[in-house]
């Protein structure tokens, strides 16, 4: 035993210095640039590797100027401002900026004709000439003159990204390399705002947005919330249209973000087997965050630095974590973007959409990424129907969040000046079904459709493919799949193949139904009034209960049944979530109450999206919804579950 070992090492020794002594004949360092981490003060920034400009710096200029590693912290004031403007602008910048701060203003470079150097206290100030790199703080290499973008750096206490991202000048994206020494978790950099202008053609500029990790983007490994898939697959070449749309109307992609697995419909923790469910910072921070959009709503939930993030919806995707994170979110009509290079669930049923706070970011964002099939409600007043149909509601006021949903109800019923009526689908269907559909209830026809469709659907266009990628790759093994997926999958397996041409049939006889005899367009609308839907459909999201995480469940089912979350889902109407309140709840973790959010689901006929999102921001303007914050609650606040760095995110 010993001698083998002897010469297998000896034989190693041997061959490692043959493969040295190759290496080293064609010897050439690549040395490459991923960026500087530093710390000014007390905020950890990132140093980006690529420059935005350069500068001509005076000899001996900057002396008094700390620096590291032959970087130092300057400020960029393009623009017609004199030194006396300074103070003004800069308290400018402080109040809509997180990253720049007083200690870039050390050496300002500025659109004048002279240099100053240390006249009345330590600033240097020196002529920009014709620099073009926009205002705001960056990191300048003296011994070249080129000026580094910056970045600051947060934690993500909440676990919501798989992957800190930063463009690259080739329009592609690469891995973010700092972390912030002690971060528990991922660190992800924010570049400054001061660098964006928001113009025409780019509303969105210097938005801040995370992408869930099924839109595959150029440069970028994806997981699909699965290792082995990371694994397997090299980056990708391209970014879809979808995000492409919101980056070229000037979004910021800050990095990826988690998604369930396969986006299929996952517990957290009991099925987060290959990846750890992100965080729900709401209440005592430890209920279910939802999904399969659950980084895109924990993150939103919880980072005030974080302006957008973008998900999907199949079956409630986007909706069921913005109810219970208390944001905006929304299910968009179907079909209104390509879906190429994001992974499918089901593509008859897939539809991107949006988690936010701002509902004046949302309607931007809608508008970049649908284009023109985004209702255009431009230079119009908005006609809402008077018909306001409610679902699911209360009918007394019996505990906080009923007494939220109906003040909510007749609110938005005064606000419009119309009345609500509820509505009882089944009832409506068994008086006015069409004769194809025989004596089936909704609850008969559509039961098993959903889980039919995503099964049928995503077994072909992804499991397939993989397994045998996979098979190739590893003699013949099978890669690893959360239990969800892997249920799922096999119950599609299980049915005939007719069950899908069923499936879609009843999916077509409910939408032709609803979208007809339910909630048609509006029939007519004046020229200056922007009309779109006959009325709006209200029904109850979220209730405020508590879903802890720390829960043993039993093996996963089928996704089967009808209820009011797939009217959008089978009809391809728009479905958004009002964030209206919160309530407090006895915490099973912490043993006080603790506040959790209430929600509304809003229902419009198709294609009137923009309706809905101009609804929510007259609901703002009106008082009668909050722009929720990001923290513990919906006002803010400290996120319990917090490990270590608090303050880190607080602008002093
Ligand atoms: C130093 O001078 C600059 C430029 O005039 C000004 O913006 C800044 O506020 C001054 N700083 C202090 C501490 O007085
Ligand atoms: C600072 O902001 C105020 C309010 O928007 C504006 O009136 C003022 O011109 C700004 N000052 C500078 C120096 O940018
Ligand atoms: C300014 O313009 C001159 C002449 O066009 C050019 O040589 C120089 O590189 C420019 N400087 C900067 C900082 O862009
Ligand atoms: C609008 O929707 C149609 C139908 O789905 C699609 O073919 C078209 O590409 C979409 N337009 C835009 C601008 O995305
Ligand atoms: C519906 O019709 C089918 C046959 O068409 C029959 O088997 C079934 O019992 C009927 N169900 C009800 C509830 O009437």
């Amino acid at each position: 035993m010993a001698s083998f070992d002897q010469r297998a090492s000896a034989r190693f020794l041997h061959l490692s210095v043959a493969s040295l002594l190759a290496r080293l004949a064609s010897a050439s360092a690549v040395l490459t640039s991923t960026g500087l981490s530093v710390k000014l003060n007390d905020v950890n920034y990132y140093v980006s590797p690529f420059s935005s400009g350069k500068v001509v710096v005076p000899r001996c200029s900057l002396g008094k100027v700390p620096d590291v590693v032959g970087f130092k912290p300057v400020t960029v004031v393009q623009g017609a401002f004199a030194q006396s403007d300074l103070p003004q602008l800069f308290a400018n910048w402080t109040a809509i900026d997180d990253v720049w701060q007083p200690a870039f203003s050390e050496a300002i470079f500025m659109a004048e004709s002279h240099n100053h150097y240390g006249q009345t206290n330590s600033t240097v100030v020196i002529s920009l000439k014709n620099s073009t790199a926009p205002s705001g703080p960056y990191f300048l290499q003296v011994a070249t003159g080129s000026l580094y973008p910056v970045y600051r750096l947060y934690e993500d206490f909440a676990g919501a990204f798989t992957e800190p991202l930063i463009p690259t000048p080739e329009g592609k994206f690469q891995a973010m390399s700092a972390k912030i020494p002690g971060a528990a978790s991922l660190t992800i950099g924010v570049p400054s705002r001061l660098y964006f202008t928001k113009t025409a053609e780019k509303p969105l500029a210097g938005v801040r947005l995370g992408v869930k990790d099924i839109y595959r983007l150029a440069g970028v490994k994806g997981t699909n919330g699965n290792r082995a898939w990371y694994n397997l697959y090299p980056a990708s070449e391209v970014t879809g249209t979808a995000v492409q749309r919101l980056i070229d109307a000037g979004a910021q992609v800050v990095g990826i973000q988690k998604t369930s697995q396969f986006a299929n419909g996952e517990s957290a923790t009991a099925d987060w087997v290959d990846y750890h469910a992100p965080f729900n910072p709401r209440g005592d921070g430890y209920n279910d965050p939802s999904s399969s959009s659950s980084g895109a709503g924990a993150s939103i939930a919880s980072y005030e630095w974080l302006d957008i993030a973008i998900g999907s919806d199949t079956g409630g995707s986007i909706r069921g974590p913005a109810g219970v994170q208390g944001l905006f979110g929304n299910r968009p009509s179907q079909d209104l973007v390509s879906l190429d290079a994001v992974m499918p669930l089901a593509p008859t049923l897939d539809t991107p959409g949006f988690l936010v706070r701002d509902p004046y970011i949302w309607n931007d964002a809608n508008a970049a990424m649908y284009g023109q099939n985004y209702t255009s409600l431009a230079g119009k007043k908005p006609k809402y129907p008077k018909q306001i149909y409610v679902m699911n509601f209360p009918s007394s006021p019996s505990n906080a969040a009923n007494t939220l949903l109906l003040d909510f109800a007749s609110a938005l019923a005064s606000f419009i000046g119309g009345t609500t009526t509820a509505l009882n689908l089944e009832a409506q269907w068994a008086a006015s079904k069409p004769a194809a559909a025989g004596n089936a209830t909704l609850s008969t026809l559509l039961s098993a459709t959903y889980a039919t469709i995503i099964s049928k659907e995503q077994t072909p266009l992804i499991r397939d493919p993989f397994y045998r990628d996979y098979a190739a790759a590893h003699n013949g093994r099978l890669p690893f799949i959360n239990p969800v997926p892997l249920r799922r999958w096999a119950y599609g397996d299980s049915l005939p193949a007719s069950a899908l041409d069923e499936a879609y049939a009843a999916k077509s006889l409910f939408q032709s139904w609803f979208n007809t005899e339910i909630l048609p367009p509006a029939s007519s609308s004046s020229p200056d009034e922007a009309e779109c839907s006959s009325s709006l459909i209200v029904y109850v999201g979220s209730t405020g209960n508590p879903n802890p995480r720390n829960t043993y469940r039993g093996a996963p089912g089928i996704p089967l049944g009808f209820g009011t979350s797939r009217i959008s889902v089978f009809s391809g109407v728009p479905d958004s979530v009002f964030p209206i309140g919160e309530v407090a709840r006895l915490s099973s973790i912490t043993g006080v109450e603790e506040m959790l959010p209430v929600a509304v689901n809003v229902l419009a006929a198709a294609g009137c999206d923009g309706l809905v999102v101009r609804l929510a921001q007259e609901l703002v303007e009106a008082g009668l919804l909050k722009v929720p914050k990001a923290g513990g609650t919906m006002e803010g606040g400290e996120v319990l579950m917090r490990r270590g760095l608090v303050g880190d995110d607080v602008w002093q």
